[in-house]
């Protein structure tokens, strides 16, 4: 009946209407992937017969974070998240990488409620974020890459309050730990504008983790922050994550993504172009080279040796063999044999393997 008299009445609420259904339904339908896909998994690990063994099986979680079909186009046009599909796990660290203007902000702003979306759904531990904002909102820490906050503020005062926003009792035992924990404990009761940059920096994260929610959001917490703060800051993220928190970072320090990660995510223009296992990508993607100085100079590859893969550099003196990370087996000492049948001597050998640096690098500029 509220239907029929809004078709006359107003179409744009008709509209609102139907966009607002087609929404709940999308929702719907993701709730219900989760739900079959961890059925299948769970009639798939559970042996018919034995109870003992039945009862060793564990319900496999669904993903704490869900996006699906995710897009944002900004209100200048410009399309900053193309069609985002991801799912975090939990308790996991996962490190988002992309170069500047990429989408990372607005991927992380959207799970955060802070940027709306233009299409997609995103469940926060079960919890859609634009219907159910407040329950999916105080699962999340932010730290954001603005500094943003209250400069005539306590750092007590700043650390504690997410904990009244988001209905939790005063925790003053849990507020001191995280103040300690960032060396913040002797400057609790300074006001945030009398504090240095990384001071700034400490104060966000402990704001963040005021409420001890299950899931942080790290967006570039080391950019301009001095090694020790660094070291500090992973030491506490490992911490957290041992204590069950899920993390997601944002980095332009690719050596820091490959020492903490569990997972990575590259974005490029909007869109995820690999999600993997840090790990895995590595192997994958990396690739090997070893590095012969010879003890004469070649002129060119004996045409004895063209079964492998190698250049001749620095005028001559160094045979560059490249081959990939993931072979088990390598022909190194295949190679070594058959140069010595050459008569090809050297006097030094260099191995090296590609980094998640120079493996971001190349995904990234593979697709400029
Ligand atoms: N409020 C906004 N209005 C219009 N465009 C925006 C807005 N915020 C971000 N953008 C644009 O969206 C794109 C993605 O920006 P975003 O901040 O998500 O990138 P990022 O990957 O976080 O980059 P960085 O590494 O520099 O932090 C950029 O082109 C940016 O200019
Ligand atoms: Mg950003």
């Amino acid at each position: 009946m509220k239907y029929l008299l809004l078709v006359h009445h107003d179409e744009a609420a008709v509209d609102e209407i139907a966009k607002e259904n087609q929404r709940q339904m999308l929702v719907e339908s993701v709730r219900l992937t989760h739900q079959l896909h961890a059925n299948k998994q769970y009639l798939s690990a559970s042996p018919m017969g034995s109870g003992a063994a039945r009862a060793t099986v564990q319900t496999p979680m669904r993903p704490i974070i869900s996006i699906s079909n995710l897009a944002k186009t900004y209100a200048s046009g410009l399309q900053a998240l193309k069609r985002i599909d991801l799912d975090i796990r939990k308790g996991e660290i996962f490190a988002l990488l992309g170069p500047n203007g990429a989408g990372k902000t607005t991927l992380i702003n959207i799970v955060c409620g802070i940027v709306t979306p233009t299409s997609g759904v995103v469940l926060v531990d079960g919890h859609d974020i634009v219907r159910e904002y407040r329950a999916a909102r105080s699962k999340i820490g932010l730290v954001p890459q603005e500094l943003t906050t209250d400069m005539f503020e306590t750092v007590w005062a700043t650390a504690s309050f997410s904990r009244g926003l988001f209905g939790r009792a005063a925790n003053p035992a849990h507020i001191e730990k995280v103040l300690r924990d960032l060396s913040l404990w002797e400057k609790r009761d300074d006001k945030i504008m009398t504090l240095s940059g990384g001071m700034k920096r400490r104060v966000l994260i402990a704001k963040a983790l005021g409420h001890e929610p299950q899931i942080l959001f790290l967006d570039e917490p080391t950019a301009g922050v001095d090694v020790e703060l660094r070291r500090d800051m992973w030491a506490l993220v490992r911490r957290l994550r041992e204590g069950g928190v899920t993390i997601i970072l944002t980095t332009h320090y690719i050596d820091e993504a490959e020492e903490m990660a569990d997972r990575i995510g590259v974005i490029h223009k909007g869109e995820l172009i690999v999600v993997e296992d840090k790990v895995k990508l590595m192997k994958k993607l990396g690739k090997k080279q070893l590095t012969l100085s010879l003890l004469e100079p070649l002129a060119s590859i004996p045409l004895e040796l063209s079964d492998w893969r190698l250049a001749l550099k620095a005028a001559g003196h160094e045979l560059e063999y490249t081959f990939d990370g993931n072979e088990e087996r390598t022909d190194v000492p295949t190679l070594i044999k058959r140069l010595s049948e050459l008569g090809i001597e050297f006097k030094d050998l260099n191995t090296s393997q590609s980094s998640l640096e120079d493996i971001f690098v190349s995904l990234v500029s593979d697709r400029k």
